[in-house]
């Protein structure tokens, strides 16, 4: 089937759009904040003037967790995020494009080689994202570079990623903010069944005062894979 390309609001989520492409495919897009920029190989499309850049759920848990039913994407324009876990910078150039040019993005990550990818290919063609070195279990290292958010986003797939996603929220997150924690089971424990897994971390942040909003399955996007959606 060929159709012309068009491109639509996402009628649930601000700043998100649906791409539909020639061949009627369906696919989640965000407006490219640095037009002429791919930041992992996505395809770019041009509609009505606008860039985009298609959003793909096999590379960004973000997207894949739209795609499995989300009711909630606690990011939008001109918010201020902290993101924990940046990598090279695939999802969070996706909220970089979605909090566009008065919103932020605090990108915290460990690992120097995937920093300096995130410096070069991301970080240098959008001035709203600022790149941090640091390890997130240590929050207070940073906390001169990152002021106050309304979201936090956490995928650090590691054991004790919710309590140190609650150790940020203590110090950076605003009265009412959001957290958003992408839990990979296998990385917690790998004798444990993913869903016990799953439990445990949530039961973490609601002891540390998050209500939950929902919890997601990431499959078939990711194998024994949540993003859970808490408000504080
Ligand atoms: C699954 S990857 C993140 C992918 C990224 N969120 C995305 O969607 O584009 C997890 C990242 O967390 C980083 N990480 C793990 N533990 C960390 C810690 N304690 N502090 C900072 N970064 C950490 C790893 O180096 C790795 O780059």
């Amino acid at each position: 089937m060929n159709v012309d390309l068009n491109v639509k609001p996402h009628p649930a989520f601000e700043e998100i759009f649906w791409v539909t492409l020639e061949d009627g495919s369906r696919k989640l897009g965000t407006k490219n904040f640095s037009p002429g920029n791919s930041v992992y190989g996505e395809r770019l499309i041009k509609f009505e003037g606008t860039e985009y850049r298609l959003w793909e759920p096999f590379r960004s848990k973000l997207a894949a967790a739209i795609l499995k039913g989300l009711k909630t994407v606690p990011v939008c324009l001109d918010q201020k995020v902290l993101y924990l876990g940046a990598a090279s910078g695939t999802t969070p150039s996706h909220i970089s494009d979605i909090v566009g040019e008065n919103g932020h993005v605090y990108c915290v990550e460990f690992a120097s080689r995937s920093l300096r990818e995130l410096v070069n290919n991301v970080v240098a063609f959008r001035y709203n994202m600022s790149p941090i070195l640091a390890d997130a279990r240590l929050p207070e290292s940073y906390s001169r570079m990152v002021e106050q958010v309304s979201t936090i986003y956490c995928d650090v797939a590691q054991p004790e990623q919710a309590k140190l996603l609650a150790d940020n929220a203590d110090m950076f997150l605003a009265e009412g903010g959001w957290v958003m924690l992408a839990i990979k089971a296998q990385s917690i424990d790998v004798t444990k069944d993913p869903a016990e897994v799953i439990r445990k971390e949530t039961a973490i942040l609601e002891s540390r005062g998050f209500n939950i909003k929902q919890v997601v399955g990431l499959e078939p996007f990711d194998k024994a894979h949540a993003m859970v959606v808490a408000q504080k």
